[in-house]
């Protein structure tokens, strides 16, 4: 038997792991049960509609351990975490640690099991911002260093290893695609939004759909602001609708800031999501996973950020960087109105990377 733990902690992580838990459930129809996962919650994100609801909705088998690790700050997150996965490893002594992105969840995972010496394989390897004040900027380096399989979801992603010199590393490299794509494919065919989504939808006829809740933003009072503005300013001719991340709703009402014309709605399910996202005229995000569904659902983006892991569609005029600049946000929306767009690179594989990370790891 060929054991697997999959740490997750964080909202995006629990999509991800879906996509591969499925991928292996497949690999082990066909090769008698061959691989077991065992599953470990930290606890990162922990409201239900944070957690508990994608657990359900995405049928990903329940974490056998939940370790309620927090609502701390990122060192006592990290080190708390730290802590308690390396018992749990100790205790399971899995062939591998399988990690997701860049949250402090993906770097305690992968410091516990680099130090037991249990291979670490990274989810989403490879991405850069180039930006060090980001926590996930540091958090993705760290855990690439310590990675014996690094799966990159693109090809701009593998040059970034080239470039840190990874070509000389004892590790496994290879772009598997994003599984992002292979969710967003197969969830969005089972077409389970609920009845309050559609409702909202069809009341109100078109929309933009907005996200914000990275670090960067809200822990800054001039971004947040501006950024407020600017969406409270579009919702006067064209409804936005805001499904507010927990962390943004703090620091709104620390700042006082009130939201009169936006459509504030609580975090949704990823069956929500996926209808909001196809039915909205276009995304303004500093997600990195609505990023990417924007473009997946062929939808123009608005990224509140200075820069993003996802080059390409920058490049090819997909995505259009505003930062936390009111000005920029508007002109940016300014210009969407001037047309539609036309979707026609496939930048992110063919929906298959569950199915490839599960095949690497076994022929290995
Ligand atoms: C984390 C990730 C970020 C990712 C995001 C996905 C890090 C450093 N950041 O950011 O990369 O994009 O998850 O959503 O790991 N909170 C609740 N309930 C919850 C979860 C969070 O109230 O269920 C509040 C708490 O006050 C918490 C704060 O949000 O302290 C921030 O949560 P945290 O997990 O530290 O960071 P995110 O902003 O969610
Ligand atoms: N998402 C969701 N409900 C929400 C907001 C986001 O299901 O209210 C999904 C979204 O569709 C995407 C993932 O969560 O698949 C991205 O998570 P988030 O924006 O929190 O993190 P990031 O990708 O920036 O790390």
């Amino acid at each position: 038997m060929y054991k697997i733990i999959t740490i997750v902690g964080a909202r995006p992580q629990f999509i991800k792991a879906a996509v591969v838990s499925r991928a292996i459930g497949e690999w082990n129809k066909v090769h008698q049960m061959q691989i077991e996962e065992i599953i470990v919650h930290t606890g990162q994100h922990y409201d239900v509609n944070m957690s508990d609801v994608f657990f359900e909705e995405m049928s990903i088998p329940r974490p056998a351990y939940n370790l309620h690790v927090g609502g701390g700050t990122h060192g006592v997150n990290t080190g708390r975490m730290l802590e308690k996965i390396e018992q749990v490893l100790l205790d399971e002594n899995p062939n591998v640690v399988l990690v997701y992105g860049d949250t402090d969840s993906t770097l305690a995972g992968a410091l516990a099991a680099a130090k037991l010496h249990i291979p670490v394989a990274h989810v989403e390897a490879g991405l850069r911002s180039f930006n060090m004040n980001m926590p996930e900027e540091i958090n993705r380096i760290l855990t690439d260093r310590v990675s014996s399989y690094l799966f990159c979801p693109t090809d701009t992603a593998m040059d970034n290893l080239s470039q840190e010199g990874y070509d000389n590393f004892a590790v496994n490299m290879v772009n598997i695609g994003d599984v992002m794509l292979d969710a967003s494919l197969f969830y969005r065919r089972q077409n389970k939004a609920s009845d309050g989504i559609r409702q909202l939808v069809d009341s109100l006829g078109s929309f933009y759909l907005a996200t914000v809740h990275r670090a960067e933003n809200t822990d800054s009072e001039v971004r947040i602001s501006a950024i407020m503005r600017a969406l409270e300013k579009i919702s006067l001719y064209k409804k936005v609708v805001l499904p507010l991340h927990p962390r943004t709703k703090k620091i709104l009402a620390a700042h006082n800031i009130q939201l009169k014309n936006i459509v504030t709605i609580e975090p949704v399910g990823y069956f929500d999501m996926l209808y909001l996202e196809s039915h909205c005229d276009a995304v303004l995000t500093d997600s990195g996973g609505v990023q990417k569904e924007a473009f997946f659902f062929q939808k123009p983006c608005i990224t509140l950020r200075d820069e993003t892991e996802w080059v390409e569609l920058v490049k090819h005029g997909y995505n259009c960087l505003a930062g936390a600049d009111e000005e920029k946000i508007l002109s940016a929306e300014a210009r969407l109105r001037g047309g539609a767009m036309e979707f026609k690179h496939e930048l992110y594989g063919d929906g298959h990377a569950g199915n490839k990370i599960v095949e690497f790891l076994m022929d290995k």
